[in-house]
């Protein structure tokens, strides 16, 4: 498959549309591979989840699947990968949970170019660990994009942890390479994975890492987790998830004071951070109402612990990134 659009392929919208797509793409991986075996670094996200639900169609147990969980992960987000892919799908799912060796690297650890290098690196070392422990895999599978082909001199290189060694030669299957991402979603929902899945909101590589900020402790993490998890939940609850671009919380490393229970209590602020872009290149704040932001703040300070104060970033982009780091 060349690595340009044709200008006569027709936007993928519907699910009839979809489903001649991958039709097509089953066929031709069929072609590609054979009889032979892919591996897939499944990360859960919108692209290699909708690689793997194809693949999957295409050649079952031929494809192998490895999640590694580096233990930044949102909430609940190896446990859905589990459960979507080694459970209903029946995939050939090898699940590395790996957290230790991530936070034991980062420890102590407080830039964040260090902090990205890092993850980055040992995300390939685990990967590439993996690899080597099987045999007789001939093809590396991608979830790879359009936009990833068009901007693979800008933006996004870095930007990937997702990258794999450069030495790894096997050939390459990428099947959604000239599709857009919003027709990668319609893509998805056709092959029957959770729409909660296929409509997730944009996840840095390197996760709840660049949300923890400064070094990364264990606690720390913990808290901003479970935070996230109730922003997510409240947002999910109150018709936002589907509005709102992107949000979470963030979670510096620093201490005030508060009280609870009559007894001093001190604590992590976690902020709120809630943005619309179209291009994530410039970012408006959402406009949460006042009622829902007290819910949550009532919700967050009772339900985590470690966490004493709720703050809504206001700040656009520019001058405020979208990430704190
Ligand atoms: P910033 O913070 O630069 O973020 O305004 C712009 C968008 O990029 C996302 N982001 C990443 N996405 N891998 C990704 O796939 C990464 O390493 C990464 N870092 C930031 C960020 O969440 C926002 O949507």
């Amino acid at each position: 498959m060349s690595n340009v659009r044709p200008e006569t392929m027709a936007r993928i919208t519907t699910p009839e549309l979809a489903r001649a797509f991958i039709g097509e793409q089953v066929a031709a991986v069929r072609a590609q591979v054979g009889d032979r075996k892919v591996l897939l670094a499944l990360s859960g996200g919108v692209d290699s989840s909708v690689v793997a639900a194809l693949l999957i169609k295409a050649i079952g147990k031929q494809l192998v699947c490895v999640h590694v969980n580096h233990g930044l992960m949102r909430k609940g987000e190896s446990e859905q990968v589990i459960e979507v892919f080694g459970k209903t799908l029946d995939a050939n799912l090898i699940y590395v949970d790996a957290t230790d060796r991530f936070l034991d690297l980062l420890a102590g650890v407080t830039d964040p170019e260090t902090k990205r290098k890092i993850i980055g690196g040992e995300f390939i070392k685990v990967f590439d660990e993996e690899a080597a422990k099987l045999s007789g895999i001939s093809f590396l599978a991608q979830g790879t994009i359009y936009p990833d082909i068009l901007e693979s001199d800008g933006v996004k290189a870095h930007h990937n942890v997702g990258g794999l060694p450069e030495d790894m030669q096997m050939e390459l299957v990428e099947p959604v390479k000239l599709l857009y991402k919003d027709e990668v979603r319609v893509v998805g929902e056709a092959l029957g994975l959770p729409h909660g899945m296929v409509y997730r909101q944009p996840f840095p590589g390197p996760g709840l890492g660049v949300r923890c900020l400064g070094a990364i402790t264990r606690d720390r993490l913990h808290a901003l987790r479970e935070a996230d998890a109730i922003l997510r939940e409240e947002f999910d609850r109150n018709g936002l998830a589907g509005k709102v671009w992107q949000y979470f919380i963030a979670v510096p490393a620093m201490k005030s004071v508060g009280v609870k229970d009559g007894k001093r209590y001190e604590g992590w602020p976690a902020i709120i951070r809630a943005v619309n872009t179209t291009d994530a290149m410039t970012a408006t704040i959402e406009e949460i109402p006042y009622a829902l932001l007290h819910h949550i703040t009532d919700r967050i300070t009772h339900e985590v612990a470690g966490i004493n104060r709720v703050l809504l970033d206001l700040t656009p982009k520019p001058v405020g990134t979208i990430e704190w780091e």
